[in-house]
């Protein structure tokens, strides 16, 4: 079948079945122009959880479905793919819990510890960090996030992003480590836990130095999960929406490298744009999602089979909510 027949199906099935579909920027171009609503991960949930329909299918990955109903539990929201962010499985509840461990043994106490959370990771993940009275933080908001957790006086355990950890630390002033990485946690103001997405490891200092020597007035702009010393040497470093933003504001002759996920960069082509790295820097799990699943998963709301609906515990929902209403209470 033809993605205009296809497309064609899906908007029909949508009308008729009083549904909203969202997508993230990383979907690919079909799945992205189907979608009533795209944004970043801290917009989409957002937006998701405000929607007034009862049914929602989220184009995405599987920790951004599962934030919508932590923060709307009756709302039936259902995912094309339980595509999983293979840094959101990174760490488990198990692995976060023998990370507080570990602190303790090398001399920091359970209550000196501030838990903060990427929204990348799993509900188990955030309710374990809601249930120490920590936070949630998205890219568009680490600093923020970071800043009001340090006014806590504890010292914060960043998980599971050490980029993301470190790039802020940097930002801010303030000291940080990688757990395994050696040095005494005790004098670090931000323990990153070691996890890492592989698609933003992908961004090499050279890459950088290769498009300024080729374009000296190029401007370079990443994502926060890149390597530290990529974003120390970028222009402008932004979650996905803040990138879109900046560069929908530049001018059109303004040359600009963009160092995140490839379908997002392919459709800002038609600003000077260029991909920061010479291989495809694709997301696998973010371009599972294809058209036919889109459409499989509005007919199994017709039928009530309801596919790859996203279901979490009430104990561990409660305690994620506290995690992730405590970023939006900020
Ligand atoms: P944003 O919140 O910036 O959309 O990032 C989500 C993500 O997974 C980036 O890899
Ligand atoms: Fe996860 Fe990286 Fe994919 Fe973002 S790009 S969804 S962090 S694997």
């Amino acid at each position: 079948m033809s993605n205009n027949t296809l497309k064609e199906e899906i908007l029909k099935l949508k009308e008729e079945l009083d549904v909203t579909i969202v997508a993230h920027f990383y979907q690919k171009d079909e799945v992205f122009n189907i979608a009533d609503f795209t944004g970043d991960s801290l917009e989409l949930a957002k937006f998701a959880a405000s929607d007034s329909k009862p049914n929602l299918i989220f184009c995405g990955v599987g920790f951004m479905g599962q934030s919508v109903k932590i923060l709307d539990p009756n709302k039936k929201v259902l995912m094309p793919r339980i595509a999983c962010c293979a840094m959101a499985k990174m760490i488990d509840e198990d692995y976060y819990n023998q990370n507080v461990e570990n602190l303790e043994k090398s001399g920091i106490k359970k209550e000196d510890i501030m838990p903060v959370t990427y929204i990348n990771s799993s509900a188990e993940v955030k309710a374990a960090v809601g249930k120490m009275g920590g936070y949630v933080c998205t890219s568009s908001n680490a600093k923020l996030i970071i800043t009001k957790a340090l006014k806590s006086g504890k010292k914060i355990l960043f998980v599971p992003d050490r980029c993301l950890g470190q790039n802020i630390a940097i930002d801010m002033g303030l000291k940080s480590c990688v757990v395994g990485d050696g040095s005494d946690p005790k004098d670090a103001d931000i323990i990153c836990y070691n996890g890492f997405c592989s698609v933003h490891q992908l961004f090499e200092v050279e890459d950088i130095e290769f498009y300024k020597e080729k374009y000296p007035d190029i401007l370079v702009v990443t994502h926060p999960e890149c390597k530290p010393e990529v974003c120390e040497k970028s222009d402008f470093v932004g979650s996905t929406s803040q990138i879109i933003k900046y560069i929908k504001e530049l001018s059109i002759e303004q040359k600009v490298v963009v160092g995140t996920e490839y379908n997002m960069v392919n459709r800002l082509r038609e600003k000077n744009t260029y991909v920061l790295s010479s291989t495809k820097p694709e997301c696998p799990t973010m371009n599972e999602t294809r058209l036919e699943d889109v459409r499989d998963t509005l007919l199994s709301i017709k039928d009530g089979s309801y596919i790859n609906e996203i279901t979490i515990s009430e104990d561990t929902r409660k305690y994620a909510f506290e995690a992730l209403n405590r970023m939006f209470e900020l």
